[in-house]
């Protein structure tokens, strides 16, 4: 439904989330530099989806390698510009890791099948991923019942992946299975995904919705308006600490105060098993002005000093059980994600 990024043979095109939802526009990358400031500049955004974009990026910045001798080389060097654009999605690195075993397993083709190779692999997880969203959507419809009214933050849809979504493909799913029920939609400051993104993508869908700002949904916990919160992952370590959009700890800690469930959703490519805990995660720190200004409007005096982590990483204790394309994990995470891995 949703056209996040398509493949044209010489080209990737992408739809320009920052324009989302006043102008649907699509916007062309005819080269892996183009691919990497459009992740970096958020046009297009969300773990999966950066993944995707970062893999067919590689696999055009290869299709301009010259000859066989520069091949190694220019391989390294588009990974390398693409794997500088943003430190927390785990999917940019799994993309770009799964591409390299590619590459080297195909060494010994002629450059133009090799290069054929790396797009189809592109392609390929880009059809998995359409694929893998929908498994998730299956195995989390059930925990949403009727009458529910269910947080969600940031946008973990159809825009965030290659289509269909993780969270809100679980929203989806439930949905489309005919529960009757609600979703809250955090604005999410400061780049505005829920309030843009999710309540566009829920509108399309048909999903009753109401934006509310980040610091409503306390409130509305405590007065028992909202039933239970399901969000996205950027990355998740081996113990079950998950960094998702900043914002998104403050909204665990609530649930958990007011008894709430709490649940994460994430393909398994967003897993860092590398990572004992959500300590060695590494943090991105955005530009400035994404808070001094809304819209392009500046809302601060113009020197203001300011801060912009954009995830925050919610301890595992937080959160009620994963729901990953292969099932769903609840704690003691290091077991169940294991089991699942
Ligand atoms: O900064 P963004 O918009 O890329 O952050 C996106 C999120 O935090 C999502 O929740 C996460 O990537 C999961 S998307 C399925």
């Amino acid at each position: 439904m949703l056209p996040t990024i398509e493949w044209r043979g010489d080209r990737v095109v992408m739809i320009d989330q920052r324009r989302l939802p006043g102008e649907e526009i699509y916007v062309e990358c005819r080269d892996a530099e183009s691919v990497a400031r459009a992740i970096e500049t958020m046009i297009i955004r969300g773990a999966p989806a950066i993944g995707v974009a970062a893999a067919y990026g590689l696999a055009l910045g290869f299709l301009m390698v010259p000859d066989r001798g520069r091949a190694a080389a220019e391989f390294a060097a588009v990974s390398d510009r693409l794997r500088r654009t943003r430190p927390t999605a785990r999917n940019l690195f799994w993309a770009l890791e799964r591409m390299k075993a590619v590459f080297e397993s195909h060494q010994g083709l002629p450059l133009a099948e090799l290069q054929s190779r790396l797009v189809r692999e592109a392609q390929d997880i880009e059809r998995e991923d359409a694929d893998i969203c929908e498994r998730i959507g299956r195995n989390g419809a059930a925990l949403i019942k009727d009458g529910d009214s269910v947080l969600t933050h940031c946008n973990a849809g159809g825009l965030a992946t290659a289509a269909y979504g993780t969270a809100v493909g679980i929203i989806r799913a439930a949905f489309e299975r005919g529960t009757k029920f609600r979703v809250f939609a955090d604005e999410t400051r400061p780049f505005l995904q829920g309030a843009r993104l999710t309540a566009w993508e829920l509108e399309k869908l048909g999903v009753p919705y109401a934006v509310i700002t980040d610091n409503m949904a306390g409130w509305l916990m405590h007065k028992g308006e909202i039933s239970l919160a399901v969000v996205g992952a950027d990355r998740i370590a081996r113990n079950g600490d998950v960094a998702n959009k900043i914002g998104t700890y403050s909204a665990a800690v609530l649930a958990k105060e007011n008894g709430l469930p709490f649940y994460v959703a994430a393909p398994l490519s967003t897993f860092d098993f590398s990572l004992a805990d959500g300590g060695g995660i590494p943090i991105e720190e955005r530009p400035a002005a994404e808070v001094r200004e809304i819209a392009g409007r500046l809302i601060t005096p113009a020197g203001a000093k300011v801060r912009n982590p954009a995830f925050d990483v919610t301890p595992a204790r937080y959160i009620t059980a994963i729901i990953t394309e292969k099932g769903i994990a609840r704690p003691p995470y290091e077991a169940s994600l294991g089991a699942l891995r």
